[in-house]
Formats: C-alpha cells, sequence, structure tokens
C-alpha cells in the first residue's frame, strides 16, 4: 500500500516509521491511524523485520495528539469506538513481537504521549515535550494513558500528569522513568538505530518471548507471571538460538543467531 501519512522504509531488518504531518504537527487522524495499522499487521508478520524505529515528520514534533478537529464530531458511541480502535492499534505495536522504539522528537501529547508508551523503550531529543493535556478539553486520555502511563511511572505521577495536564521537559520526562534515554537533536535518530541494531543481533526469539513475558506478566498474579516466564524459557530451549548461544560462549566467540 502507498503511505499518504505516515512514510515507511525497510533498512537491512529495520523498519523505519514515520508519522508525517509535520504541518498538524503529526496529529493522529483517522487515515494516520489506518496507515499505522496497515503498516505494523505488516510488520507483525514479517519476519524479515526485526525492529521497528517510530518517530515523527518535521523537527518540531512526534506527534501532538489525536486530531482534535476529530474529536469535535464523536457522540458517545462514536467516541468509545473511535478509542477502542486507537487502543488495538497501540496493542498491537505493543505486542508486535519484536522492539519497537520511539525517537521522541519534539511534542508527544495526548496520543502521542500514549504511542509512545506503547513503544518498548522512549529515546527524547533534549527539547522533547511529554504531557496528556486531555483534562484542558474536558476529557481524559483514551488510548491507553490512564493504563500504561500508571504502570511505567506509578499512579502518583500518572495521576499528578493526567490532572495536571502539564506539559513536561524531556530532563523531567526522563527523572520520573517516561523515558530511557535523552539524546542532543542531530543524534537522536543515529542513537536510537544503533540501539535497534544491537537488539537486532540477539536471538528473535529471546526478545520476543522476554517482551511477551514483562507485557503479560505485568497484567497478571506474581505467580502466574513466573509459571508463563518458565513456559517461555522452556520454548526456547527447543531453539537452534539457544544451542548457538551456549555454544558461542564455550566456544569464546560472537553468537551468530539466525
Ligand atoms: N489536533 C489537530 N491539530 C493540531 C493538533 C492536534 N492535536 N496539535 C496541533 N495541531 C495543529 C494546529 O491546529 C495548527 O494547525 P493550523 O496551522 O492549521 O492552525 C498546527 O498544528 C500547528 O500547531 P500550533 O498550535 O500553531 O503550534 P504551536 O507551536 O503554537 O503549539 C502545541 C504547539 C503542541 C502546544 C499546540 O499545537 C497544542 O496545544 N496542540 C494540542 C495538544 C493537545 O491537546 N493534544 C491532545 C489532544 S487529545
Amino acid at each position: 500500500m502507498g503511505y499518504q501519512n505516515i512514510m515507511y522504509e525497510m533498512k537491512e531488518g529495520l523498519a523505519f516509521v514515520t508519522i508525517n504531518r509535520p504541518q498538524k504537527l503529526n496529529a493522529l487522524n483517522d487515515d494516520v491511524i489506518n496507515e499505522l495499522f496497515e503498516a505494523f499487521y505488516g510488520i507483525k508478520k514479517d519476519d524479515s523485520v526485526k525492529a521497528v524505529l517510530i518517530t515523527g515528520s518535521g523537527d518540531k514534533a512526534f506527534v501532538a495528539g489525536a486530531d482534535i478537529k476529530e474529536l469535535f464530531e464523536l457522540n458517545p458511541i462514536t467516541g468509545k469506538a473511535k478509542m477502542l480502535k486507537g487502543q488495538a492499534l497501540f496493542s498491537l505495536i505493543e505486542n508486535a513481537g519484536k522492539p519497537v522504539v520511539a525517537a521522541i522528537n519534539g511534542f508527544a501529547l495526548g496520543g502521542g504521549c500514549e504511542l509512545s508508551l506503547a513503544c518498548t523503550v522512549r529515546f527524547a531529543s533534549e527539547d522533547a515535550k511529554f504531557g496528556q493535556p486531555e483534562v484542558n478539553l474536558g476529557i481524559i486520555p483514551g488510548y491507553g494513558g490512564t493504563q500504561r502511563l500508571s504502570r511505567l511511572v506509578g499512579k502518583g505521577r500518572a495521576l499528578e500528569l493526567i490532572l495536571s495536564g502539564d506539559i513536561i521537559n524531556a530532563a523531567e520526562a526522563y527523572r520520573i522513568g517516561l523515558v530511557n534515554k535523552i539524546y542532543p537533536k542531530d543524534k537522536l535518530l543515529e542513537e536510537a538505530e544503533k540501539f535497534c541494531r544491537n537488539l537486532m543481533s540477539k536471538g528473535t526469539k529471546a526478545l520476543q518471548y522476554a517482551m511477551e513475558a514483562v507485557n503479560k506478566g505485568l497484567n497478571q498474579t506474581l505467580d502466574d507471571g513466573l509459571n508463563l516466564e518458565a513456559n517461555l524459557f522452556g520454548l526456547l530451549c527447543a531453539t537452534e538460538d539457544m544451542k548457538e548461544g551456549l555454544t558461542a560462549f564455550l566456544e569464546k566467540r560472537k553468537p551468530e543467531f539466525k
């Protein structure tokens, strides 16, 4: 499919997804959501994609939120349906089975912050800004923010951000654990790509199962999560990658995972 609102490029196993509505600060309208669905369905089932780097076009925004113009038309039925659709997209991204690294190059507000929360890790430029300003519009986060933000930074900090609608800078986002790393703007993509390529040198199944154990385990009891972890570990014992990883260590060489 030819995309109009995102850019999609594959380079040596790494998929680059760029939200491309810079004139509207990459706000997520229905077209962007549909194209992201298409892209991530493909990414999930394409074994040649080993990792994903997602960013925003232009130098001002990652994503400045859901498209506020489209929110105007919502009623209780379409409002709920729209949120469920966005949530399904972000769950698809979270459970794509490969690392998705967010390179946050400016505003990550509302749905933009929520999109970053669904990613595996978040790297930010020094001038990035984060927030869930929905209360200022008389609404609440609807693309998973009330759930994922509290799981990531804790209930108190999540409620502070969600209730105040305050916008915080990258340093504060780093301090509360919302972003993993901060880079100068001109180094952000390079560093995010370097990180992706490092992960891509690991066993693909090991990465997939590690993410599954963490993501699913967070929503289970400790005992259920531990059981899941042991099951996934057991499955890895059947892989060539495990044999290669252990053999390479004993032979004092770098593993070459398939
Ligand atoms: N939805 C739709 N359009 C948006 C948007 C959004 N979430 N965020 C920005 N835009 C549009 C603006 O309407 C403007 O379009 P225009 O040039 O046709 O008028 C364009 O993007 C540039 O934004 P502008 O507000 O002029 O930039 P700024 O630098 O003055 O302010 C922000 C930047 C991010 C502070 C401001 O755009 C903003 O508050 N956006 C909304 C953030 C928000 O509430 N997100 C949650 C939505 S649920």
